[in-house]
């Protein structure tokens, strides 16, 4: 009797030992600084909120949420080292109570089939559609300004517009080019059951009807370039569920995105009608104005110069995705002399640092100019950067482009005859997207010469 009450004893002990060397650990660590208070999170505008606690608590500080740290950055360089030079600690997301997330690509947690299922996707969208993506935009954009031809200048909601031309791009990408158009398909994104019944459809409709060696869209190279690596080297856990889990992602992570950045542009371009002008004049000039019928390569964007800086300044002000998705550490880590222990929860303030008083010059200000000054870049970090860096960011600048490039050559924006210009401020933070108010713009096709409607000089 005395042996087992002396073995509790001893475990106790040492359990007790542990768990004071896990505390005198802790209190040792420097730790950023904690912000006081708890209902952070639900402010109405959370990343210009989390942005101002800088003020006193610099770019690194701690947030309580419930019984966790979680600790936000707000500004370029402090993200720049977690997401880039320290990329591996930071790669992980949290993972959620009762939900298995492991096929899943976005919220998936970092792990070595994680690597090879990213891998695979963004192999998909760039080399399987390379050279079938952009005439697919382009074709698909040519039809959106033929819809909005025959509206004749009446107020219509362009986003409802932007949403269904994203969601037809994805469609046409992932699934083929037999499904369009299906205005079916664009609720596809909303209801999951649905969406999972069609993903799930549209798989063994490939996997029957697939030839080796060949791939007609995205979900044939995903399913070929799964049944190689489970060929090849060991590398097999992918299969079907995760390619389930890419479509999936595409659908939700490449509509809505690409089409609020086009309607917080066409909103910008209201209230700045001096830089549409300047728009077209740039574009007539170098493409000639041919009313969108002509072919619009991405390849020549060097030479619209105030697209791209219209286009990367939208981003830096309005990044759709402004908090990214949460990060967790996956191992004890630092950042600006901060300890970061292992799974702390990590939130980059994408918006916050695009608006950092040390990098832009009026950092408030929609002056696309910013980047046309020698030297200056327009990469922002809106699109996150690092393992985790947006898988579609190749394909959403390819559709900006592409789509205000075609918009603007076709069609001067107005604002409602009764004058009405769209709110610039977003939708309360409500999620993961920075979501624009509804609003009505007027497309008045530009009045063309025929003469001017012959072949571009850039195709
Ligand atoms: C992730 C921005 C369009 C698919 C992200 C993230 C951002 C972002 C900030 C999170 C990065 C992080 O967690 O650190 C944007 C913006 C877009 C856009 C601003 C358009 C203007 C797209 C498109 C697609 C897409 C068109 C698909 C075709 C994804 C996926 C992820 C992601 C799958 C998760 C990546 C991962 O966890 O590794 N995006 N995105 N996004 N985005 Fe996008």
């Amino acid at each position: 009797m005395v042996l087992p009450g002396l073995w509790l004893l001893l475990l106790l002990l040492l359990a007790g030992t542990r768990w004071l060397w896990g505390q005198w650990k802790f209190w040792n660590l420097h730790l950023p600084p904690l912000a006081p208070g708890f209902l952070h999170f639900l402010q109405p505008n959370l990343p210009i909120y989390l942005l101002g606690l800088t003020r006193k608590l610099g770019p690194v500080y701690r947030i309580r949420m419930g019984l966790q740290d979680v600790v936000v950055l707000n500004s370029n360089s402090t993200i720049k080292e977690a997401l880039i030079k320290k990329w591996v600690d930071f790669a992980g997301r949290p993972t959620v109570p009762y939900e298995k997330l492991d096929l899943d690509l976005s919220r998936g947690d970092y792990s070595s089939t994680w690597r090879t299922h990213k891998k695979l996707s963004r192999s998909a969208l760039m080399v399987g559609m390379r050279g079938s993506t952009e005439p697919i935009v382009e074709q698909l954009t040519q039809e959106f300004c033929k819809r909005m031809r025959a509206q004749a200048g009446a107020p219509v909601d362009i986003h409802q517009e932007f949403s269904f031309l994203t969601c037809s791009i994805i469609c046409y990408l992932t699934f083929g080019d037999k499904f369009l158009p299906n205005p079916g398909l664009w609720k596809l994104k909303r209801f999951r059951e649905n969406r999972d019944r069609i993903v799930k459809q549209q798989l063994k409709l490939h996997q029957d009807s697939r030839v080796a060696g060949q791939w007609r869209d995205m979900i044939d190279y995903m399913l070929q370039g799964m049944e190689q690596l489970s060929e090849g080297h060991g590398a097999g856990e992918l299969h079907e569920g995760h390619v389930h889990m890419s479509v999936v992602d595409l659908f939700i992570g490449g509509t809505e995105t690409t089409a609020t950045t086009l309607s917080w542009t066409v909103a910008f371009l209201l209230h700045h009608p001096e830089i549409q002008k300047r728009l077209q004049e740039e574009l007539d000039l170098r493409l000639g104005p041919s009313g969108g019928s002509s072919q619009i390569l991405y390849k020549n964007r060097a030479q619209l110069p105030l697209l791209m800086a219209t286009i990367a300044e939208v981003l830096r002000l309005r990044p759709v995705v402004p908090l990214a998705l949460p990060h967790r550490t996956t191992r004890a880590s630092s950042i600006s002399g901060y300890d970061i222990p292992k799974d702390t929860i990590i939130i980059p303030n994408i918006q916050g640092a695009n608006l950092d008083e040390t990098v832009w010059e009026l950092p408030t200000q929609f002056w696309p100019d910013r980047f046309l000054e020698p030297g200056k870049s327009p990469r922002t970090l809106s699109f996150g950067c690092g393992a985790r860096v947006c898988l579609g960011e190749p394909l959403a600048q390819l559709e900006l482009f592409v789509i205000l490039a075609h918009l603007l050559q076709a069609f001067t924006l107005l604002p409602p005859p009764d004058g009405t210009l769209p709110s610039l401020k977003p939708q309360n933070y409500s999620g993961v997207n920075l979501l624009i108010h509804p609003f009505q713009v007027r497309l008045q096709p530009r009045n063309l010469a025929p003469q001017d409607q012959g072949q571009s000089p850039l195709t």
